[in-house]
């Protein structure tokens, strides 16, 4: 099977945008997390310092990853995976195309929010050396409905001996 992962910026936002959004759209079913419209989705990507990392399968997009680094801190804003392609190492892949990048960028650390219910994301993220850091109380769902925690999660990028 050939795969590709391709980074974008700002520059291709619009067409990226769509991509973003319907595999974004496909991926959150399980209601863990707010749903992102293809114009956020645009907002986000448009944002300085952001960038997007799409993996292919035969020239399909099935993942993202989108972050934004700013000077030597980076933020993950979302990752997924179409749910037919999980468990198949992809997501980590991604996170380890990340941390490479964000290296040769000078990036010191990088953070992240995720719901205390998203078992599967908060695995990959301890299982890619991310430690969690603090809670945003009830940050997720409407106010008294199904309302969740968001974890924040940090990740601390190896110092580089020159
Ligand atoms: C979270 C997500 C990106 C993981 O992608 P993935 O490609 O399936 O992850 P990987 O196959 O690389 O898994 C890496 C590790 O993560 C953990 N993990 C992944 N899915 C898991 C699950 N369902 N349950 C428990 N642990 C899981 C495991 O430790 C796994 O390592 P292992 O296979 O050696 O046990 C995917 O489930 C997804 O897209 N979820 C919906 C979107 C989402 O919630 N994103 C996060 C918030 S922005």
């Amino acid at each position: 099977m050939a795969f590709s992962l391709d980074i974008f910026s700002g520059a291709s936002a619009v067409a990226v945008s769509e991509i973003l959004a319907a595999l974004q759209t496909a991926s959150f079913q399980n209601g863990l997390e707010r749903h992102w419209s293809c114009h956020d989705m645009s907002m986000a990507f448009s944002t300085m310092g952001a960038k997007t990392l799409i993996l292919s399968e035969e020239d399909k997009p099935i993942a993202f990853l989108l972050w934004r680094a700013v000077l030597d801190e980076a933020e993950i804003l979302m990752i997924c995976v179409l749910p037919e392609y999980r468990g198949r190492g992809h997501g980590g892949k991604m996170l380890e195309v990340l941390y490479d990048n964000l290296a040769i960028e000078g990036v010191h650390e990088v953070f992240l929010e995720v719901s205390e219910n998203n078992k599967a994301a908060i695995a990959l993220y301890q299982k890619n050396a991310f430690k969690i850091v603090g809670r945003r109380k009830n940050y997720y769902g409407d106010k008294g409905i199904q309302q969740q925690d968001a974890l924040i999660m940090q990740y601390i990028l190896p110092k580089v001996m020159l």
